[in-house]
């Protein structure tokens, strides 16, 4: 059964696909400003640190609107996720990066070995997900983060008033999807509970990307200075000496053996007790026992 951000996504397309050209489908599905939001994003990523030679992954990536504005980093490792195929095979077309990956997501598993990305990103993502949806998105980036590495999301925030519309429009019942609200005091519980630090909380009413040159976008005006997203960002960062700092958070007791001969599947997949009880096994009621 198609879970509801996979359905409504897809009618969303589909439907904008039946209307109007591709170009303007593939550009209003995601949000609309597909140049000059993509290039905000790019510009957010590199103050964060961006490797030029690391390796993105980009959850919900939509059509490619970052995928565009970063094309041209010959040397970028890049894997986008969404669960919409058109919107995939669009933003391989429009990228033409052979070696980038644009890959079908479906559940929140990611399929990528642990410690293996630089930096992760899920713009306007969690906006569309239940909370529980994006706290297990949230261990599994943390799992498949490098130590230090940063996880940079943006969300709608309650303390923002220009997010209000949207929360008066939920309530009227408008919106033919979810749009969740986060408070940032429970990404601060998320935080706490997987070990990970909040690095910034930007105000998505508050100019915060310093961007390199002037950018005009498709009305003609031209953005220079500091600007934002509209949605508040938040970037999250998994600690250096994670190994260390995780394993604190195991169970006195916890008998890494007895778990994997309690779990076999676990054993079979080659992952470490430890790091699956904590991001996994302790949310599935696995077996400790
Ligand atoms: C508002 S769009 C933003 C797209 C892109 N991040 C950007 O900023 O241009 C949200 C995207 O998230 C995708 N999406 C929704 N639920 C998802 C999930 N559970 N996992 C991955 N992508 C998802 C949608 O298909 C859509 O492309």
């Amino acid at each position: 059964m198609q879970k509801h951000y996979e359905a409504d996504y897809q009618q969303l397309v589909s439907q904008k696909l039946s209307k109007v050209s591709k170009e303007q489908a593939m550009a209003e599905s995601i949000g609309g400003n597909f140049l000059h939001f993509g290039i905000f994003q790019r510009e957010l990523l590199l103050q964060q640190g961006l490797a030029p030679h690391g390796c993105l992954l980009d959850i919900g990536c939509g059509s490619g609107r970052l995928a565009n504005a970063l094309k041209n980093f010959p040397n970028l490792k890049y894997i986008g996720l969404d669960v919409v195929p058109e919107l995939l095979s669009y933003a391989q077309e429009i990228t033409a990066r052979e070696d980038w990956q644009f890959n079908k997501q479906s559940g929140f598993k990611l399929a990528l070995e642990n410690n293996s990305v630089n930096m992760v990103t899920a713009f306007s993502v969690f906006t569309h997900l239940l909370h529980e949806e994006s706290f297990a998105y949230l261990a599994e980036i943390r799992r498949v983060l490098k130590p230090g590495g940063k996880f940079v999301f943006s969300f709608l925030d309650f303390a923002i008033p220009e997010h209000w519309a949207v929360f008066t429009a939920n309530v009227l019942q408008i919106h033919d999807h979810l749009n969740q609200f986060i408070d940032p005091r429970m990404i601060e519980v998320w935080c706490q509970h997987l070990q990970l630090d909040i690095i910034g909380v930007f105000p998505g009413n508050e100019g915060h990307i310093p961007l390199s040159e002037p950018v005009t976008d498709a009305q003609g005006k031209i953005h220079s200075g500091l600007v934002a997203l509209g949605q508040s960002v938040c970037v999250i960062q998994k600690p250096v000496d994670s190994t260390a700092t995780i394993y604190a958070m195991l169970p006195e007791d916890f008998d890494a053996e007895r778990y994997l001969a309690l779990n076999p599947d676990i054993a079979a997949a080659g992952i470490d007790p430890r790091v699956h009880f904590i991001t996994h096994g302790q949310f599935e009621n696995r077996r400790l026992k």
